[in-house]
């Protein structure tokens, strides 16, 4: 079975398409996929209930997607592929990017192709380019690798080492965004004002650095405040909502130490980090009934 988890970044979104560092962690929830020699290429999507073959030319950026995923093997069998996606769409979790790597690692697996999880996660970004335009890649490499780490566009992931898990509380607002449309945003505002865009860039580098140190440490107060400068910096580029905003708040008044939105925003997620898995309960309940809780090990 293919597997493609989704992420959250912790700090550093948008900046990363930038060339600055993010952190990110790779959750439990993703897609899983299976491949078989068919008579034709084809991609079922559940929950969706969509069958879609490959069009280099589609009007679908999932025809486009899949035709470009096609293109990376040669001398291969028609292939149908059954994916089911655990994560909602235009959230902030990287739900295409693990479509993607979840395709892939199945027909490998149907291909009897075995390559390292970090190799998926490069090839997966032919996929992600269908979709976003200028991804920096931290979505798709996350998604095949997991874990709790540093990501530079065009670099290894580096791993993230603590002894203390960290424990998330994820929201989604319902209020669905386009990444393309939020990272156009963002660099229109970095043409138009740069000096503006690359402060704000840089301070987010600083938080970012800073974390790094923080999980290391297990000093999740520190992390925490971390997380909330971050929101107040992605706000500043004008991609918090209200509600993300009233999520952020609710989950600190249940006892999170921080609090931000994740991914492209202007809608999607939020996540809150709590002081342990004991206390995850009572900020999941302040953040309605789409919440879950990922617990992810550094
Ligand atoms: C999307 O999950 C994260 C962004 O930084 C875009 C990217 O890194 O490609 C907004």
């Amino acid at each position: 079975m293919g597997f493609g988890r989704g992420k959250v970044i912790l700090l550093g979104e948008h900046a990363v398409v930038h060339g600055y560092p993010a952190i990110a962690v790779g959750i439990e929830r993703g897609v899983h996929a299976e491949a078989a020699p068919a008579k034709r290429d084809l991609l079922r999507l559940e929950p969706w209930d969509l069958a879609l073959e490959p069009d280099p030319d589609g009007r679908e950026p999932l025809e486009r997607a899949f035709s470009a995923i096609l293109g990376e093997y040669e001398d291969r069998p028609p292939l149908e592929v059954r994916a089911t996606v655990e994560l909602p769409a235009g959230a902030g979790l990287g739900c295409s990017a693990a479509i993607g790597v979840a395709v892939l690692d199945a027909i490998d697996e149907a291909l009897g192709r075995k390559r390292p999880r970090a190799e998926l996660g490069d090839a997966a970004l032919v996929w992600e380019e269908v979709f976003h335009g200028d991804p920096s890649g931290v979505d798709n490499a996350m998604s095949a690798v997991g874990g709790v780490a540093l990501f530079v566009r065009g670099m290894p992931l580096r791993p993230i080492h603590s002894n203390k898990p960290l424990c998330l509380v994820v929201g989604y607002s319902g209020e669905s965004s386009s990444t393309k449309e939020m990272v156009t945003s963002v660099r229109r505002q970095l043409e138009s004002d740069p000096e503006r865009v690359r402060n704000t860039f840089a301070a987010i580098e600083t938080l970012v650095h800073n974390a790094t140190h923080a999980i290391g440490a297990g000093d999740l107060i520190a992390l925490g405040q971390l997380l909330d400068l971050n929101h107040t910096l992605l706000a500043s580029l004008m991609l918090c909502t209200t509600k993300l905003d009233a999520m952020c708040r609710a989950a600190r008044e249940a006892g999170a130490l921080g609090a931000k939105i994740t991914g492209a925003g202007g809608g999607g997620c939020m996540f809150a980090l709590a002081p342990k898995r004991s206390e995850a309960e009572r900020i999941r309940e302040a953040l309605g009934s789409d919440a879950f809780v990922a617990e992810v090990s550094a």
